[in-house]
């Protein structure tokens, strides 16, 4: 499990000091997922934290009016964070509809704000830090890096569930790796591991967020 530094303690989500009798905050789990890793870890995630789950597709802003805390799972696609767009234009509309937010994340300036996490799964393992520092910084926004959670979950490929569309790219790029002159010990590695589906997922990846999240129940 990797993430940039960001929140990651339970004492940095903080509940709302405008709220006099504090319930455990109502978790939703949004998750996209195209071949079902990142289905996969929200339903484990959902099933450890006992919270609902809701399929991206599905999702509409007034859906979220009842719930307090947002876990967006999505998965990294050439360097990207595949929904992230119309998340943020979801969570926008969101914040706005909420009259009061029951938990909320602090700021520096000790302002509180609705809170929201993310997971992003991807075939990189979790040794690659650099390549999902990388994700992260050329992704999320500078506010983002600092007051969303984030974590990345090592998952794999799996070309029987793969798209038309996605397996052309990963063609491509097997091509172009294939033809590369001088390649590195990584190109060599990165060719020789898109060739086939693999799975490097494991339950063990999901325990930072749950320790983030399990404290505020
Ligand atoms: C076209 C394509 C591009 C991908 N790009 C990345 C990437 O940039 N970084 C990464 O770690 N994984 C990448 N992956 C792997 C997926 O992120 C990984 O398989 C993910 O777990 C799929 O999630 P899903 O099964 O929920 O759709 C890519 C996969 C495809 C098909």
């Amino acid at each position: 499990m990797t993430r940039s530094k960001a929140l990651n303690k339970a004492s940095d989500i903080v509940p709302n000091k405008t709220r006099n009798k504090i319930s455990a905050p109502k978790i939703l789990i949004i998750y996209k997922s195209s071949t079902g890793f990142t289905k996969r870890y929200a339903e484990l995630l959902a099933k450890r934290l006992g919270c609902a789950l809701a399929d991206f597709k599905n999702i509409r802003p007034a859906f979220l009016s009842g719930y307090d805390i947002i876990i967006f799972g999505t998965r990294a696609h050439a360097g990207s964070i595949d929904g992230l767009k119309k998340l943020r234009t979801i969570l926008k509309a969101y914040n706005r509809r909420r009259p009061v937010p029951c938990a909320s994340v602090r700021d520096t300036s000790g302002m509180a704000h609705p809170l929201c996490a993310i997971f992003v799964t991807g075939a990189v393992p979790a040794a690659e830090k650099d390549t999902i520092e990388h994700l992260w910084q050329n992704n999320l926004t500078e506010k983002e890096l600092s007051r969303l959670p984030h974590f990345y979950l090592p998952a794999g490929l799996c070309y029987e569930r793969m798209c038309f569309t996605d397996r052309m790219m990963m063609k491509g790029l097997a091509f172009m790796l294939k033809r590369k002159r001088g390649k590195t010990v990584r190109d060599i590695g990165l060719e020789k591991q898109i060739s086939c589906s693999f799975d490097i997922s494991s339950e063990e990846y999901l325990e930072p967020l749950i320790s983030l999240f399990s404290q505020l129940k």
